[in-house]
């Protein structure tokens, strides 16, 4: 179920004036901020707008967009370094963490990944066109869930910081070409037999470390997919997933066909000023190749983690209160 809020002209204007305040863009500041920006969103938004986004974790829902945040009105050029200071793009930078603080999620990072900065910016980048990557562009990614490697909700940790439960994208350029597409996991299952679900939760499959973590270790054997309070939960990812037999390999590709034949395929493309999130583990997102021009217009989105569950998390000694450990 998809939960849709539209901002209004009012508040999009009020909002891009509380950014005009905010003095300094890095990202430890403006994470101790975030109790301020949820009591200045609660004044600022509708109280059904409020609402709509403060319910979704607890909400049977799994996917929200929002429409017609404030934006950045002089965009750069996009980053194909894949790097740029959030002061440069100080709207898009607060916005995502004051729409996170009003849903009441943790934004998190990861030590192995993109240097343990909270923001990911989803662009094409010459280095990485050729690689299965948020960084890529030539190959198509296929149904994934983000960071398979890491501990799904119904997993213990065991000092292994979990597997993030959101995944959120803010719109700096669209492509019109170019979808972001989400699948819910509980349609996919819907099309399978009961065998296949239960040979889905046997630990029958390895993980080699995604390309964004550097190294190239396994890890395993996990299952696919866990249940926890009458819910499933998946890790599945084509790219970095190893079967450990014949049997787990055929289960594994009769649940990616089920992905295809869901009733419904959602197909977002985030226009400037628009958020998309989802739990990230109930859910599969996809992305088809496209084609990059280079000329400075091309797709950007920024990328970020987040949690209801920090407990699940184990912080990094001397940094940042959001960097959790992996292996
Ligand atoms: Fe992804």
């Amino acid at each position: 179920m998809i939960n849709r809020v539209w901002m209004s002209w009012r508040e999009q204007k009020d909002l891009a004036a509380y950014v005009e305040k905010i003095a300094s863009f890095d990202e430890p500041t403006l994470f101790r901020m975030m109790p301020e920006m949820r009591e200045m969103l609660s004044n600022i938004l509708e109280p059904a707008t409020f609402e709509a986004i403060a319910g979704f974790m607890k909400s049977d829902g799994t996917i929200i967009r929002v429409c017609g945040l404030p934006f950045d009105k002089a965009l750069p050029e996009t980053p194909y370094g894949g790097y740029i200071e959030n002061e440069e793009i100080p709207v898009a930078t607060v916005m995502q963490l004051a729409l996170f603080a009003v849903a009441g999620i943790m934004p998190i990072s990861y030590n192995r990944e993109n240097r343990g900065l909270l923001f990911r910016h989803v662009v094409p980048t010459k280095t990485a066109a050729s690689k299965v990557s948020s960084h890529g562009s030539k190959f198509t990614l296929d149904m994934h869930v983000s960071n398979p490697i890491l501990p799904i909700t119904p997993e213990a940790t065991d000092g292994v910081s979990a597997s993030p439960e959101i995944l959120s994208f803010y719109g700096l350029r669209s492509d019109p070409d170019v979808f972001t597409e989400v699948v819910e996991l509980d349609e996919v299952l819907e099309q399978l037999p009961q065998h296949v679900i239960e040979a889905l939760q046997e630990k029958k499959y390895l993980f080699r470390m995604p390309s964004s973590f550097g190294g190239s270790e396994v890890k395993g054997p996990f299952s696919i997919i866990g249940m926890k309070d009458g819910k499933f939960f998946n890790r599945t990812d084509m790219d970095t997933v190893i079967p450990t037999d014949y049997a787990a390999l055929q289960v594994l590709n009769a649940f990616m066909q089920a992905t295809k034949k869901v009733r419904n395929l959602h197909r977002f493309q985030l226009g400037t000023g628009d958020m998309l999130f989802f739990k990230n583990q109930r859910t599969l997102h996809a992305r088809q190749k496209f084609e990059v021009r280079y000329n400075g217009l091309d797709r950007w989105m920024m990328r970020l983690y987040g949690t209801a569950t920090p407990e699940r998390h184990h912080w990094v000694p001397d940094q940042e209160p959001f960097v959790g450990a992996t292996y």
